[in-house]
């Protein structure tokens, strides 16, 4: 048996995989879970002990157990053996020792990361460390917290590190690109770190592979410096402190993400361990998808004001793409997580946690505070606003649920809006919620409304208005006509009747039409329609007068005298018959 086959039998695929996924029974012999490789709600992503092989019904990615860490890892088939092999306490043989180059300087900066980690905790406690140490006193860490996330201190000499990793036969290339040196002009090196609290950076399986430097006083610029992208350190990838908080995070079912390394700390000390952090980077795909192995519920405490500005770039409803059920912490005070945990306790901070708003709700509030809901105007702002977010959803049942029910919590249930709203949501259009650009004049809004209010009398209402000419011009014109097709076709005239006849530029013409009059203060009486009527001939007919003046005007100007006097006729005609009925 070669050395891979042999491995193989030894090593268990719904052990290795459940590290990775939550894997329920789901028979005799077989497990289940939701897939890594692709984003769905209900599992099909299935792994057979007997078999030795996982499968995935919904995209079909499968494979044995190297072929799971190499897809989700993104190594080579030497490294997830070599993985594998050491997590299980057998040896590697030499002839499987890894033969291309790119595995090999990643080997060589696994091996590197454990050494700097090492010779960074060393610093901390040593006499260089003092500083460092006062440091983290006064931030209130506990030497068992210093301890369990491994801080560290990077020595201000510039050469330490390096010249303790060339000892150890690494070169000064290999150095430089793990990330831990960078060149001098002279093509020398110096350390990238120095003179820094040294926050070590794991991946899931645990292993060092990059460095948060924080600096000890203000002049420190940045006030962090991270490890550059390196072979084994992808920023979009890494999720900081995952391969601790995983397990807490699949036991309470639940993931806190902060957004600093002090905060997953401070949160971690007070005692909730499922707490994670992106590193200082907006979160990415891959990151939601590796916290979403674990749960799929998230509660997000940001700094104060962070959660909103994030919302407002559209930054926060990634969670959303990736199905996860997110939560929104509000602390008060201005605190960030940290600071809230060390001078609130735990219990506080705990019924905070536990009093998360849905991030829906928590949009609606901050939308809700932000606009005017009693105008048109404002509701349209906050559906905008919100759907972006409410768009992210992927499956559209659900969707189309917070559509409504959101509508409902700020109370919007003005119904060519709110339809303009659930319709763009539904066919995730990106088309704008938009107000009209033609505003409809007061008596044309008020004859709309009369007209749609079931008032005796309608019909003769209905009857003039056919009879006028000033329909054509009006900005609800269509909308008119379609009221006296409905009426003529003998079917009940009412809201949706015509609204569901109209093109959607019309339809919120209507819909601003009809809800601006509301707050108006009339009563849709006949009589009112009346005068409505009566207003719109008049200036109607004003309207006509003036614009034949300017053309007579016009004509005499550039001495067109026939046309004048014909326009002069038309006038004369017009002004015989006074409110200009047509
Ligand atoms: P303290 O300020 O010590 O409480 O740390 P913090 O972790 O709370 O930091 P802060 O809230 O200021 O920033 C959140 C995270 O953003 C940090 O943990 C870092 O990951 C990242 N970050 C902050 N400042 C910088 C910076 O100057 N450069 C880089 N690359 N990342 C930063
Ligand atoms: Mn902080």
């Amino acid at each position: 048996m070669d050395f891979a086959q042999e491995l193989k039998s030894r090593v268990d695929i719904v052990s290795v995989i459940g590290e990775r996924v939550r894997l329920r029974k789901n028979g005799p012999n077989s497990y289940k879970g939701l897939c890594p490789f692709h984003t769905e709600k209900t599992p099909s992503f299935n792994v057979s002990p007997i078999k030795q092989f996982y499968y995935c019904h919904g995209c079909h990615a499968g494979g044995d157990v190297f072929k799971f860490v190499m897809e989700i890892e993104g190594v080579t088939f030497p490294e997830a053996l070599k993985e594998l092999a050491e997590r299980n306490g057998i040896p590697v043989p030499k002839r499987a020792q890894y033969a291309d180059d790119e595995s090999r300087l990643r080997e060589a900066a696994f091996q590197m990361h454990e050494i700097a980690a090492e010779s960074f905790r060393a610093n901390l406690h040593g006499p260089a460390g003092e500083t460092a140490r006062a440091y983290l006193v006064r931030r209130g860490l506990k030497p068992e917290t210093v301890e369990q996330f491994g801080l560290g201190y990077s020595d201000r000499s510039g050469h330490a590190l390096s010249r303790l990793l060339e000892q150890r036969k690494f070169t000064g290339a290999q150095i430089k690109e793990a990330g831990l040196a960078r060149n001098r002009d002279d093509g020398s090196f110096y350390d990238y770190f120095r003179g820094r609290l040294m926050f070590p950076i794991h991946n899931e399986m645990g292993k060092v592979i990059g460095f948060g430097g924080r600096g000890l006083s203000d002049e420190d610029v940045p006030k962090y410096l991270n490890s550059p992208e390196t072979p084994i350190y992808k920023k979009s990838k890494v999720v900081f402190n995952l391969h601790r908080a995983k397990e807490a995070i699949r036991k309470e079912d639940r993931a806190i993400l902060v957004e600093g390394y002090m905060d997953v700390i401070g949160v971690a000390a007070a005692g909730f361990r499922g707490v994670v952090a992106s590193c200082g980077t907006a979160l990415t795909p891959d990151q939601v998808r590796a916290i979403k192995r674990h749960t799929d519920k998230m509660v997000v405490n940001f700094d104060p004001d962070a959660a909103g500005e994030k919302a407002a770039e559209g930054k926060l409803p990634i969670l959303l793409e990736e199905g996860l059920q997110v939560r929104i912490v509000e602390l008060d005070g201005g605190l960030d997580p940290d600071e809230y945990c060390k001078e609130r306790g735990a219990e506080a901070y705990r019924a905070r946690l536990d009093g998360a708003k849905g991030y829906f709700h928590w949009l609606a509030d901050r939308a809700r505070s932000q606009y005017d809901l009693r105008t048109t105007e404002g509701q349209v702002a906050v559906l905008r606003y919100l759907r972006p977010a409410v768009q992210r959803i992927q499956d559209k049942l659900e969707r189309m649920q917070v559509a409504n029910e959101l509508a409902g919590y700020v109370g919007v249930d003005q119904r060519v809006v709110l339809d303009a709203f659930k319709k763009s949501v539904a066919d995730r259009n990106e088309r704008p919620i938009e107000m009209p650009a033609e505003m409809v004049r007061p008596d044309e809004k008020g004859l709309l409304n009369v007209l749609l209010s079931d008032i005796e009398g309608r019909d003769a209402l209905l009857d003039e208005l056919s009879k006028i000419e000033v329909l054509q011009r009006l900005a609800a014109r269509r909308i008119f006509q379609v009221i006296l097709t409905v009426h003529a076709a003998g079917a009940p005239l009412t809201f949706d009747a015509v609204n569901s006849r109209l093109e959607e530029p019309d339809q919120r013409l209507l819909a601003v039409a009809v809800l601006s009059a509301e707050g108006e203060g009339h009563d849709f009486t006949l009589e009112y329609g009346m005068q409505c009527l009566d207003s719109l001939r008049r200036s109607d007919y004003q309207q006509r007068v003036q614009e034949l003046k300017r053309r007579i005007k016009e004509a005499e100007r550039t001495g067109n005298l026939a046309e004048a006097l014909g326009l002069a006729q038309e006038l004369q005609r017009l002004e015989r018959r006074p409110g200009g009925t047509g």
